[in-house]
């Protein structure tokens, strides 16, 4: 590790919205750690690379602790962030078609894995070092979305999450030697150009009844590329703002 005072773990930093965010926080002067399964490294110095399959919930308790805990908790740091960006779409099937295995795949590396992180950030990092824990949304979080059952469901429930975070800050505050400088941003991305975006396109339309919708939304030029959508992060990793916990979407102040 270098002479940075801020760190940022990225999850899912090998491919669309993780990735541009990865480089654009190294280029900043942010240490990153990126998780993915991927092997990916950026020609970084700042950059540690920990390959890890989200959804291995034994490997991510053991390198959650073992790994990641020391570099969170080390005092060079002024500022943590925590980015909670890996996801996986979900099956592209409608809810009569769940199948439990894959239910409970889609929902370890979009709940339960970034939960976890968010529990570890803040027993890892002291509270008087600003933390920015951001959860990547989805608009699919708020509204039912034929065949997006299990991901719409999975994003909605971190977003609860961070909320129940958010509360349980909340009712510490203002107690004794409380002095705790986290804050939780739910962010929707809205409808970015990425490899997840070619999977909803190209999923088999027999068995995903959205398949059209995400046909038309690239046809029609709606997305946006990864580059356009990670400023209201970096804002907010930046910002010493101290509400506990604040919501945005792309394009929407
Ligand atoms: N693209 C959109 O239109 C859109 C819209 C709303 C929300 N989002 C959200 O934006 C975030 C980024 O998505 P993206 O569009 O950039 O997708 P992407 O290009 O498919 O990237 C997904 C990332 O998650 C990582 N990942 C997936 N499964 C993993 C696992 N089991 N363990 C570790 N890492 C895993 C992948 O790395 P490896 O494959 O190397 O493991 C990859 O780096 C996600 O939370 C997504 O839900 C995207």
């Amino acid at each position: 590790m270098n002479e940075n005072n801020r760190v940022a773990l990225v999850t899912g930093s090998s491919s669309g919205i993780g990735a541009v965010l990865t480089e654009a926080l190294l280029s900043a002067g942010w240490t990153v750690v990126g998780i993915a399964r991927r092997t990916i490294r950026f020609d970084h110095p700042d950059y540690e690379h920990v390959m890890l399959d989200l959804s291995d919930l034994a490997s991510l308790k053991t390198i959650g602790e073992s790994r990641l805990a020391p570099i969170l908790s080390n005092s060079q740091w002024t500022r943590v962030a925590l980015i909670n960006n890996a996801a996986v779409p979900g099956a592209y099937k409608t809810v009569a078609e769940s199948d439990p295995q894959q239910l409970a795949q889609v929902f370890a590396v979009n709940t339960i894995a970034p939960v976890y992180l968010m529990g570890l950030a803040l027993r890892s990092v002291a509270p008087e070092i600003w933390l920015r824990i951001v959860n990547i949304s989805s608009g699919a979080a708020g509204m039912g979305i034929a065949g997006l059952g299990d991901y719409g469901s999975s994003k909605a429930a971190l977003r609860v999450a961070g909320l129940s975070l958010a509360a349980e800050l909340d009712a510490i505050k203002g107690s004794a030697g409380d002095e705790r400088k986290t804050a939780i941003l739910s962010y929707e991305p809205g409808v970015v150009d990425t490899p997840m975006q070619t999977a909803a396109r190209s999923a088999d339309p027999e068995t995903f009844p959205s398949s059209g919708f995400f046909q038309e939304l690239s046809k029609k030029g709606a997305l946006q590329p990864p580059e356009a959508v990670i400023g209201d992060i970096i804002e907010f990793l930046n910002a010493n703002s101290k509400e506990s916990f604040v919501e945005r979407r792309f394009g929407v102040l």
